[in-house]
């Protein structure tokens, strides 16, 4: 099902005591129903979903493990996600893909991991600007989408991510946007039917507005500006 959804990526920022003060401030700032989602370190899963409980705000986490238990140092399983607070979990982001040998078969499996315990996975796809800029942008994602997707049904919300955009300033163009997002839709909704996607990359209180007006973003993935109260609260406030 579409929807309006708007998703903080925190990455690796906020400690106890700055989420506490985060929420303290953004909460009465909220005047939409859309869904609001904050993907939070994996310490502060828990006490953003005490914080935000009886809110509209739901909490999630920024990886899951593809197995349910054991041998996986260093990993966090979906059951652990759970029983803390998590409904969402960003899988696949570009920092994973770059810094962390994350591939489209790995997001594939840890996307199913998700789904079979109920968390609602938000799946980033994105080009490079060497591959944008050689022509490679709908091949690329192509790929990520049959290869990360392969076999997967149920409620997948996806982002797209043009890796040159995100924390650089350099948002892509509204319009550019939304055709890359037709693209995937029409890619991906092959195997998934009606899906929501959002626009992820230099997200910003100035320029949602018209990022979110076009037709084929449904919400947005914002990482810098979710880390602003204020400024997460216009996106978030967005028509
Ligand atoms: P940015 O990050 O908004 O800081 O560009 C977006 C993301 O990486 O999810």
């Amino acid at each position: 099902m579409r929807r309006r959804i708007i998703a903080g990526n925190w990455k690796m920022n906020m400690t106890k005591e700055e989420a506490k003060l985060f929420v303290a401030e953004f909460l009465p700032l909220v005047e939409s129903d859309c869904e609001i989602v904050l993907c939070v370190p994996f310490t502060d899963v828990h006490r953003v979903w005490k914080l935000t409980r009886g809110s509209s705000v739901k909490v999630g986490a920024q990886n899951v493990a593809w197995a349910d238990k054991g041998a996986f140092t260093g990993e966090i399983s979906a059951e652990m996600l759970k029983e803390v607070g998590a409904e969402y979990v960003i899988i696949g982001h570009s920092e994973r893909r770059a810094y962390f040998g994350e591939t489209d078969e790995t997001v594939n499996m840890r996307l199913k991991q998700a789904l079979k315990y109920g968390l609602k996975p938000i799946v980033c796809v994105g080009e490079t600007l060497d591959q944008r800029e050689a022509g490679k942008t709908e091949e690329v994602l192509a790929a990520q989408i049959e290869k990360g997707l392969d076999g997967v049904s149920g409620d997948v919300i996806l982002a797209y991510e043009p890796i040159w955009a995100i924390g650089t300033g350099k948002t892509a163009t509204p319009e550019t946007a939304d055709e890359t997002i037709r693209f995937i839709r029409a890619r991906a909704e092959k195997t998934l039917g009606e899906t929501s996607i959002l626009y992820g990359g230099s997200m910003n209180a100035a320029n949602a507005q018209s990022l979110l007006d076009m037709p084929q973003i449904d919400g947005g993935l914002i990482g810098g500006a979710s880390l602003k109260p204020k400024d997460f609260a216009t996106i978030v406030n967005c028509r």
